[in-house]
Order: structure tokens, then sequence, then C-alpha cells
């Protein structure tokens, strides 16, 4: 299906302004820390891009890719790691950088993962937020937008790995989950 053909939810603007603010607020947050923020691979990598460069104190980036689910597992919650950090994240201010939050059960499994590694701090910072479809009770730390519950593709979140270079986040419901 062609961009033109769907519903915008967000556009780039609208996405841009958001992150403009929460950038102001992490970077108020992390004032005189180092944070290091972890892109959970691959749907966060365009609002990591963005958001680092509106925030106004040194950040290190790494990356982790987990395993999505299949439909009859997700109640299990079982997510697998298939590419780890690069380094240990003892005594280090840990932001994992989420595309959305949708049952919770990612998020939930990756901030015990590493939980258990003891950083200095731990928080999620998720550009959207699906509330209605959460299995897990799990509220994140800073969220861009809750959404209704609509399947969205664009702005780095596919469907089938399609998408992700959208500039606006469009809802294809067709494909709900
Ligand atoms: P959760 O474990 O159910 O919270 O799912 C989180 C992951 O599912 C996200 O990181 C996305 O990769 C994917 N996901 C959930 N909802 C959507 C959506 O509306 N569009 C694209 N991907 C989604
Ligand atoms: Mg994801």
């Amino acid at each position: 299906m062609a961009e033109n053909q769907m519903e915008v939810l967000l556009t780039a603007d609208q996405i841009e302004t958001r992150i403009k603010e929460l950038a102001r607020e992490i970077t108020e947050d992390y004032r005189d820390k180092k944070p290091l923020m972890v892109g959970i691979l691959k749907g966060a990598f365009v609002f990591l891009s963005d958001l680092i460069r509106y925030i106004d104190i040194p950040v290190e980036i790494d990356f982790i890719a987990v395993s999505s689910y299949g439909a009859d597992t997700a109640s299990s919650g079982s997510v697998q790691i298939q590419k780890d950090l690069d380094q240990s994240i003892q005594d280090k201010d840990v932001l994992v950088v989420e595309d959305i939050v949708d049952t919770g059960l990612t998020i939930d499994y990756l901030r015990r993962s590493l939980n258990s590694r003891c950083p200095n701090s731990l928080k999620v910072i998720t550009l959207l937020d699906k509330p209605d479809r959460r299995k897990v009770d799990y509220l994140p730390d800073y969220c861009g937008f809750n959404i209704p519950d609509h399947f969205v593709v664009g702005f780095g979140l596919d469907f089938n790995e399609n998408y992700r270079e959208l500039p606006d986040i469009c809802i294809l419901d067709e494909y709900k989950a």
C-alpha cells in the first residue's frame, strides 16, 4: 500500500516537535551524567538518531536486538536477545530507547535482563505507547505519544520490514496485530 493511501496518525512535524520536548526533559534529568542510550533494533533507530541530536549533554550509544515472538507465544512473554550490548552496563545510567510499547512483554523482559547487570539507573523512553493492549502492568518513564489501538508504520516502525522509511507515522489497520 502506498503512503498516500494510508491515514497519517502523526506527521513528521508533530513528531519532531515532541522529540525536541523529550530531549529537553532528558537533558535536564541527566545533567552532569553521561547516559548510555540503548536502542532496541530495529524499530527505534530513527527515533534514537533524532533524539540524540536534540539532547544537549554527552551520551553513549549501544544497540540490542530482541526476537519478536509469534502471536501464539505472546502470552508466554518469552523474548530472546538476538544481538546483545557490546559493553557492560554496570554502574551506568542506562536509558532504553523503544519505538512502541504494546503488550509491554518485550520491555518487561528487557528491563529484567538489564537490571540484573547492575546499572546505576535504568529508565525507558518510548516514542509511542498503546496502553490499551497492555498485558503487563507497566508505564514507561518517558513517552512521546499515547496512541489508540492501531497498527502503525513509518518513522522506523515496520510491517514485515516495509514502511520504516516513511517520515510520518501512518495507520495500517488491515494488518492490526
Ligand atoms: P510488545 O512486547 O507487545 O510491547 O511489543 C513491542 C514490539 O512490537 C515493538 O517494539 C514493535 O517492534 C512491535 N509493535 C507493536 N505494535 C506495533 C505497531 O503498531 N507497529 C509496528 N510494530 C509494532
Ligand atoms: Mg521493536
